[in-house]
């Protein structure tokens, strides 16, 4: 039946579908064919499945048809055989409890839909936060040919004539608003200037971290970060990525040559470099974890210690995703920290990552500043351990106020987020700004999903001061537009029986960044006494994919990802299903 093409010496894995001379490829090949596809196409080319996280409930991705068409071009113009198919997606905006309950039951879906189909390389479509980790998680376990094509920011939000930021503004807003800085009705006039175009959150926030991240780990092509969802670049990038993809089947360029131990640690440097979202750790680490790669958070702390924040974007800045990319994008901040990273790291256009951006120049040195002037000299994550978190804790630099690098307070404890929310503006809440907040019972098990609770508002009484920082400690992810002095992915989690579990209003807590300690100063007897007096936590989750992850899911520290996802099957062809 199928006759390979010239270019194909080795026979693809989709001949074991396509490729039969028996009922069974007949069936493969006839059911295809309804959707008006020649017999050619089943001739022994590569099959390129376009995995597509679009969603109308995701809107950061709702544009992603139009970028599987703009991948499909490139996949026949080199002789392939594109095929586009959805896998679920996890929209930050919308889901509850929290997109990241969902991360890896997306990251499971996208696995088996590659292990169970008939391709022989993969065009991941991702954009929204946890969409760009769930499909690189998923696609890792398989270990095809395959490039990550990010769906872009979108352009600057407006109001009143400034440049907003997503959720870095929201966040101020809301400040602004319970400090009676801002009118309820200029708060939501804001919202519609907010998010103007196609795209994901234009702050250096999650989504474009993880974008920056897809780039420097050599997952995705050139300027994969920073090209707006509307600009016809990011179609013409979407094109390109089709192309190569086939070109990297023939080679068969599988992601566990590029994705080695030396462009993890490149990526973790320019997280430094960027300021890029504390999220970055935990979904690198999973990452990693399906590569059997062992990244671990002394890697964060180590690589990313003496790399400076050289990009002048929100939360840690001004400027926005739109600006990065007119200043000449990622490619600049990997030229300047070129001492600092591996130079002979492999991408997926076949070319090393410093090939790809050694000659990277820049237009605007207000947004991308040079490693020698950097814009924050702290860049990178802090890793905090001591008797609060020994599986250790996380903390951005560049996002938090000098003054409270090094801070003693006392806690005042919220049992959850719902006593948070009931008790923050009770006037009688005993709080004042040097007291630190304390967050439990929201990380992985606990929430479940450890939602971006942890960079819990100040109460009214304090911002009516104008005071807009205090230290905060939880179990607890941040959104990565966010910024504060803010203590998150404390491990083991309270509600896995972390010592976060034991803290008590009035306890007295030391935070020392530079010396990367975390410490609750109560003894360790009054400790044991607590520890024999907890009692305990039940999840409320008796069944369904919800029980499945408290049952399975690791601690911050290990990536959050489930147990027995850990690691890699690859893409054996399964047996057939008739
Ligand atoms: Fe989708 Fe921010 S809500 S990237």
């Amino acid at each position: 039946m199928a006759t390979r093409t010239n270019k194909q010496k080795r026979e693809l894995r989709s001949q074991q579908w396509f490729g039969k001379a028996d009922k069974d490829g007949f069936a493969h090949r006839s059911w295809m064919r309804n959707q008006g596809l020649p017999s050619h196409v089943f001739d022994g080319r590569p099959v390129i499945g376009i995995c597509n996280t679009w969603s109308e409930f995701n809107p950061c991705n709702a544009h992603f048809r139009r970028i599987a068409d703009y991948v499909k071009r490139g996949v026949w113009e080199m002789g392939g055989f594109p095929v586009e198919f959805p896998v679920f997606s996890t929209g930050e905006a919308i889901l509850r409890p929290t997109a990241m309950l969902f991360r890896n039951l997306a990251a499971m879906d996208v696995e088996e839909a590659i292990r169970a189909n008939p391709m022989d390389g993969v065009v991941l479509l991702v954009g929204c936060d946890k969409t760009t980790p769930a499909l690189l998680m998923g696609a890792a376990s398989c270990d095809l040919p395959t490039i990550a094509v990010s769906g872009g920011p979108m352009l600057n939000g407006k109001y009143e004539g400034q440049d907003i930021g997503s959720g870095t503004q929201t966040w101020k807003f809301d400040a602004m608003v319970k400090a009676g800085e801002m009118t309820i009705e200029e708060f939501m006039s804001a919202e519609a200037g907010n998010s103007r175009s196609s795209g994901h959150c234009m702050t250096m926030g999650t989504a474009s971290t993880m974008a920056s991240m897809v780039e420097s780990l050599g997952m995705g092509l050139p300027m994969n970060a920073a090209i707006p969802a509307v600009d016809a670049r990011r179609y013409v990038l979407a094109h390109m990525a089709g192309r190569r993809i086939v070109e990297m089947v023939h080679a068969n360029l599988r992601m566990s040559k590029i994705l080695t131990r030396k462009n993890f640690e490149n990526a973790i440097r320019v997280n430094g470099a960027i300021g890029g979202s504390t999220n970055a750790v935990i979904h690198l680490l999973a990452i990693a974890g399906r590569m059997g790669i062992d990244i671990t958070l002394d890697d964060w702390d180590r690589l990313g210690q003496n790399v400076p924040c050289l990009v002048n974007l929100m939360p840690s800045g001004k400027y926005l995703m739109e600006d990065f990319y007119y200043a000449g994008g990622l490619p600049v901040v990997i030229r300047e920290i070129g001492r600092l990273i591996h130079k002979n790291a492999l991408t997926v256009n076949g070319k090393t990552l410093w090939e790809n951006c050694k000659d990277a120049v820049c237009y605007n040195r207000k947004v991308i500043f040079p490693l020698k002037k950097p814009f924050k000299r702290q860049g990178g994550i802090a890793v905090l351990r001591g008797n609060l978190c020994p599986g250790g804790a996380i903390l951005k630099p560049s996002a938090a106020s000098p003054s409270l690098m090094r801070h003693r307070g006392r806690a005042v404890v919220f049992e959850s987020i719902e006593d948070y929310h009931a008790r923050i503006d009770d006037p009688k809440l005993d709080i004042d700004e040097t007291c630190i907040m304390v967050l439990k019972y929201c990380g992985p098990k606990g929430y479940p999903g450890m939602a971006e609770v942890g960079n819990m508002a100040l109460p009214t009484k304090v911002l009516k001061k104008g005071i807009t920082d205090m230290v905060r400690i939880s179990d607890a992810r941040m959104s990565g537009t966010a910024y504060g002095t803010v203590v998150l992915h404390a491990a083991p989690e309270a509600a896995a029986g972390g010592p976060l579990a034991l803290v008590r209003n009035g306890d007295m807590i030391e935070l020392d960044v530079h010396g990367r300690r975390l410490h609750l100063d109560v003894s360790d007897d009054e400790l044991a006494k607590r520890r024999k007096a907890w009692k305990g936590f039940k999840t409320p989750h008796k069944r369904g994919y919800a029980k499945l992850y408290v049952d399975h899911v690791l601690q911050a520290d290990k990536g959050a990802d489930l147990d027995f996802l850990v690691g890699k099957s690859g893409t054996p062809v399964l047996r057939e299903s008739h």
